[in-house]
């Protein structure tokens, strides 16, 4: 087995050409157990080079000044305090992408011009936070039509959370609707974890005369909470797609 075998072995996967110069470094370039010896070095230089953090909100009621936007919003600044190093908040209040049709798989051009902006920024994020309502008991029409225009090449194996949002005491059916049928093919990653707000008017207001004083620290908490495990799962998964191991030709789709 080589030096650089052993490596990968031991889960740090590492360049040949670092690897090399560090056995120059400590003369073991002809012993084998150089691996083991040199297992420390590797560990702290993947710390110093670890990446940057984007997360990608995406506000999924269609109604101006709705609820959901009063979320995302929250999420956006406790995500901007200090669990990422970027947000992008994405909201489809007003309707801003139309129903999908086949011209987007034609690559039509006033399709191009109307998504390239937002896969590439979908492309870069690392994570997702999607908030849904609860609209007749499930996601709204233009959060499942987000889910036709973006796929895979924007969010395969990426980590998402869902926080569903209610006026009342609903919330579980889009959570519900959403883990069983908007990742199969973008093979989007849920995370266990779920955020359900149930009575939303009397939570997450910026004038604390307007917050339930019992359930609005509760909410605020729980959300920390959620992202900062998102966030983890955010730098996990990066090493599962930087591995290579799910990239493919032959399996486009989930089965
Ligand atoms: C078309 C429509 C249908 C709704 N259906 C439900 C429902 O089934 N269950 C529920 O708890 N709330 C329902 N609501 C109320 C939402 O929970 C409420 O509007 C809440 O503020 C979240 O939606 P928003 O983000 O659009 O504001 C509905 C709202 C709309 C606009």
């Amino acid at each position: 087995m080589s030096v650089y075998q052993a490596y990968l072995k031991q889960g740090v996967n590492y360049k040949t050409s670092a690897i090399k110069l560090q056995v120059q470094k400590t003369g073991l370039e002809n012993n084998l157990l150089a691996p083991i010896t040199l297992r420390l070095n590797p560990i702290k230089q993947t710390n110093r080079m670890q990446q940057t953090m984007k997360i990608a909100i995406i506000s999924g009621s269609h109604r101006n000044n709705s609820q959901s936007m009063k979320v995302a919003q929250h999420i956006e600044s406790t995500l901007q305090k200090d669990i990422c190093d970027e947000t992008w908040l994405y909201s489809l209040a007003a309707n801003p992408l139309p129903l999908w049709d086949e011209g987007v798989w034609d690559g039509e051009q006033h399709w191009q011009d109307l998504l390239n902006p937002i896969r590439e920024q979908l492309q870069s994020c690392d994570a997702l936070v999607v908030i849904t309502p609860e609209w007749h008991g499930q996601v709204p029409a233009g959060l499942k039509n987000f889910f036709l225009l973006f796929g895979k090449n924007e969010l395969a194996h990426k980590p998402a959370l869902i926080v569903s949002v209610s006026a009342g005491d609903g919330g579980a059916y889009p959570v519900a609707e959403l883990r069983m049928s908007s990742y199969k093919n973008s093979r989007l990653c849920y995370i266990p974890e779920q955020v359900i707000i149930r009575h939303v008017e009397s939570v997450l207001n910026d004038n604390p005369d307007d917050n339930d004083s019992r359930s609005d620290p509760w909410i605020r908490e729980r959300l920390q909470w959620s992202l900062n495990i998102l966030a983890q799962y955010g730098t996990a998964l990066k090493t599962v797609r930087d591995s290579g191991v799910t990239e493919t030709d032959k399996f486009g789709n989930g089965m």
